[in-house]
C-alpha cells in the first residue's frame, strides 16, 4: 500500500498546501486548459482547416500525443513535489534544471500576451453589460480605438475606454486569486467558475441553434473538407492541442506537485482532456451558428471569422442584431464566458513562476504573487502598442510582417511542443520509466500489469519523442523558411 500524503508526515508538505481532492484538481487543471485557446482559437481554426477534418486531427494529437505528455508532466511533478525548475532538477541534477526554467520563462511570456487579450473580453464584457457599446456601428472602428488608445489616459473618458485599466484589473484579480493559496484561491476559484462556464456554454449554444441559418453554419463547421488537408493542417492542430491542454512548459507539472498520493492520475487526464476538448468542440457549435445567422442577416456569403475579428468585430455585431435587452443579456453572458476560461488559466500561468519563487527562493506567496504579475504586466506592454500605436512594433519588419502579438505566441507554441519531446526524452533518459510507472501505480492498483501501461511505456520512450521531434522541426522550418520552399 503506498503511503498517501496524509499518513506520511515527510511527503505531507502542508506549508506549500495541496489539492483538497478529485474533484478539485480536475476541475482547477481543467480550468486552466479551457481558455481563450477553447473559444476564440479553436472555432476559426476549424473553420479554417476544413471543419471536421481538423477536427479529426486535433483529436489525434489529443489522445495519442498529449495524452501520455500530460500524464507524465503531472507524475514528475507530484514525485518531486516541487515547481518546475525544483522537479527536473530534484529528479535529473541541475542541467535538467534549465529545461525547467524554459518551461517558466514561457510560461511568463504567454501570460504577458494572454494577459492582455484577456483584458479586451473583460472590457467588452464591462461595455456590453453595462455601458452602451451595443449601441454601435461600426465594430471594427470601435475595437481599434479600443486597442489603439491605451495611452490616452489623460481624459477620464480615454482611461475608462482604454486596454490599459482593463488589462491592469484582470491582472490584478489573478494575483488576488493566486495570492490566497490552493485550496482557498485557485481551488476555489475554479469550483465556482467552471460549473458557471459550462452553463452558459449549453445555454448559449441552445439559444444560437434556434437561429435562422443555424444549421447552415453547424454543417460548416462539421463536414470535412478533405481538399483542406494539408501538413500545416497537423501543425495547427498539435500547436493547438498542446496549448490547449496547458501542456509542455509546467504548468500541470506544478499543480500535479499539489496532488496528493492518492489521486488517480491517469483517470484524471482523461476527463481532464474530455473536459478540454468538449469545451473547444462545443464553442465552435457555439460561433458559427452565430456567425451564419449574422451572414444570413446581411445577406452577405462570407465575414471575416480568423483572429481577433471572430469575438471582437464580429460576435458584437451579432449581439447588435439582437437588439438592445436581448443582446445585453447574451452578449453579456458570452464575453463572461470568456472571461471566466481566460481567468482560469491566467491563475495556472501565474502560478508557475510563483511556485517557482516560493519554492525555491523562499519567498512569500502574497508578495511574490503581487510582484510577478506586475512583472508580467509591464512584459505585456508592448503586445498592447503592437495593435497599432506603435509602427516600429506593430509590424516585425523581421518577421514576415506579422505583429509583435503573433510573434510572441508562435515563439510560445514552438516551446510547448519542444517543451513536451524534451520532457520525453528527460523520463526515459534520465528519470527512467520505470519510475514513472511507480508513481502511477500510487493511487491506481489497477495500472500494474494493464494495457495502458504498456502503450505509455511506448508512447512516452518512442512515439511522442520522434513525433513532436520531427514535427517541432518542421513547424520552425515552415514559421521561418515556409514549408512549400522545401518539399
Ligand atoms: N490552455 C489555455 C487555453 O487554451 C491557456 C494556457 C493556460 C496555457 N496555461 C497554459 C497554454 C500553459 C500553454 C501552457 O487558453
Amino acid at each position: 500500500m503506498p503511503a498517501s500524503n496524509d499518513s506520511n508526515p515527510k511527503l505531507y508538505m502542508a506549508n506549500r498546501g495541496n489539492f483538497s481532492g478529485r474533484i478539485g484538481f480536475i476541475l482547477t487543471a481543467a480550468g486552466s486548459a479551457v481558455g481563450l485557446g477553447n473559444i476564440w482559437k479553436f472555432p476559426y481554426l476549424a473553420g479554417q482547416n476544413g471543419g471536421a477534418v481538423f477536427l479529426f486531427i486535433y483529436l489525434f494529437c489529443i489522445f495519442v500525443l498529449c495524452y501520455p505528455v500530460m500524464v507524465g508532466e503531472i507524475s514528475i511533478g507530484r514525485n518531486a513535489g516541487l515547481d518546475a525548475y525544483g522537479s527536473y532538477s530534484k529528479l535529473g541534477g541541475k542541467r535538467w534544471g534549465y529545461l525547467g526554467l524554459f518551461g517558466i520563462l514561457t510560461g511568463i511570456f504567454i501570460l504577458s500576451f494572454y494577459n492582455v487579450v484577456a483584458g479586451w473580453a473583460f472590457g467588452y464584457f464591462l461595455h456590453i453589460s453595462f455601458g452602451d457599446l451595443l449601441l454601435e456601428k461600426d465594430f471594427g472602428a470601435f475595437f481599434n480605438l479600443f486597442v489603439n488608445d491605451i495611452f490616452d489616459l489623460t481624459s477620464p473618458e480615454g482611461f475608462a475606454n482604454s486596454n490599459f485599466l482593463f488589462s491592469i484589473v484582470f491582472m490584478a484579480m489573478t494575483a488576488f486569486i493566486v495570492a490566497r493559496g490552493i485550496q482557498k484561491g485557485i481551488e476555489a476559484a475554479n469550483k465556482i467558475m467552471m460549473p458557471i462556464l459550462y452553463l452558459i456554454l449549453i445555454c448559449i449554444i441552445v439559444y444560437s441553434l434556434t437561429l435562422p441559418n443555424a444549421m447552415s453554419g453547424v454543417r460548416f463547421y462539421l463536414i470535412p473538407d478533405i481538399n483542406e488537408l494539408k501538413i500545416q493542417t497537423v501543425f495547427e492542430g498539435l500547436k493547438q492541442a498542446f496549448f490547449s491542454l496547458s501542456l509542455g512548459m509546467g504548468t500541470l507539472m506544478t499543480y500535479g506537485s499539489y496532488l496528493k498520493k492518492n489521486e488517480n492520475i491517469p483517470s484524471s487526464v482523461a476527463v481532464i482532456s474530455l473536459a478540454d476538448t468538449s469545451v473547444a468542440f462545443l464553442a465552435g457549435l457555439m460561433v458559427f451558428p452565430l456567425v451564419h445567422f449574422l451572414q444570413f442577416k446581411l445577406q452577405v456569403t462570407e465575414v471575416a471569422t480568423a483572429g481577433p475579428p471572430l469575438i471582437f468585430i464580429v460576435l458584437p455585431q451579432i449581439f447588435h442584431e439582437m437588439g438592445p435587452l436581448l443582446g445585453r443579456l447574451v452578449g453579456g453572458l458570452f464575453f463572461l464566458l470568456v472571461c471566466f476560461a481566460a481567468l482560469t488559466s491566467t491563475i495556472s500561468l501565474l502560478e508557475v513562476p510563483v511556485a517557482y519563487l516560493v519554492d525555491q527562493k523562499k519567498l512569500s506567496r502574497r508578495n511574490v504573487s503581487w510582484a510577478t504579475a506586475l512583472l508580467i504586466f509591464v512584459l505585456g506592454l508592448p503586445v498592447m502598442v503592437s495593435q497599432g500605436m506603435v509602427p516600429a512594433l506593430n509590424k516585425l519588419a523581421f518577421y514576415k510582417g506579422q505583429d509583435y502579438l503573433v510573434f510572441i505566441a508562435d515563439m510560445c507554441d514552438i516551446s510547448l511542443t519542444v517543451g513536451g519531446c524534451l520532457m520525453c526524452i528527460f523520463i526515459t533518459r534520465r528519470w527512467k520509466i520505470k519510475n514513472m510507472h511507480e508513481e502511477l501505480e500510487q493511487g491506481n492498483p489497477g495500472y500494474k500489469n494493464s494495457f495502458l501501461k504498456k502503450y505509455l511505456t511506448y508512447a512516452i520512450q518512442y512515439v511522442c519523442p520522434v513525433l513532436l521531434g520531427i514535427l517541432s522541426i518542421l513547424i520552425i522550418i515552415d514559421k521561418f523558411v515556409g514549408i512549400g520552399e522545401i518539399f
